[in-house]
């Protein structure tokens, strides 16, 4: 953690990246996160900028508004300055996530920061 958290220090953006398991982040992410309590006024000091990227099998409107109501909330917390969210519906394998479009909307996110 001591090397993670030193990185982020480093950094001016933090980009978040998981698939939806059970309509939240990736437990692996979470753990992470919940790391950031050691340094989380370090992390606020920094008006860091953020992005959420995430993919999900279903294509429902609703799939992701847990995940977009947590980001948003970890954004107001952390006073992070959200860039942006790529919501890939229907990406429940690399192949169908290839033929999605998504991908090129990540591309265009960070292409345009
Ligand atoms: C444990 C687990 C939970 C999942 N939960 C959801 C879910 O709640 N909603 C959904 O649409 N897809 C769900 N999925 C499907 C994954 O989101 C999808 O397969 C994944 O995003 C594909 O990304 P990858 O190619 O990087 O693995 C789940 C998959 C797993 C393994």
């Amino acid at each position: 953690m001591e090397s993670i958290r030193r990185v982020i220090l480093n950094a001016d953006m933090m980009v978040f990246v998981t698939p939806l398991y059970y309509y939240g982040m990736s437990a692996q992410l979470k753990t992470l996160i919940d790391r950031f309590c050691a340094f989380n006024s370090s992390i606020q000091r920094k008006r860091m900028k953020s992005a959420l990227l995430t993919v999900a099998w279903n294509s429902d409107s609703w799939t992701f508004d847990a995940l977009e109501a947590h980001y948003k909330t970890l954004v107001r917390y952390l006073d992070l300055k959200d860039q942006g969210m790529v919501l890939g519906r229907g990406c429940g394998t690399p192949s169908m996530t290839k033929h999605s479009g998504y991908p090129e909307k990540a591309y265009e996110l960070g292409r345009d920061l």
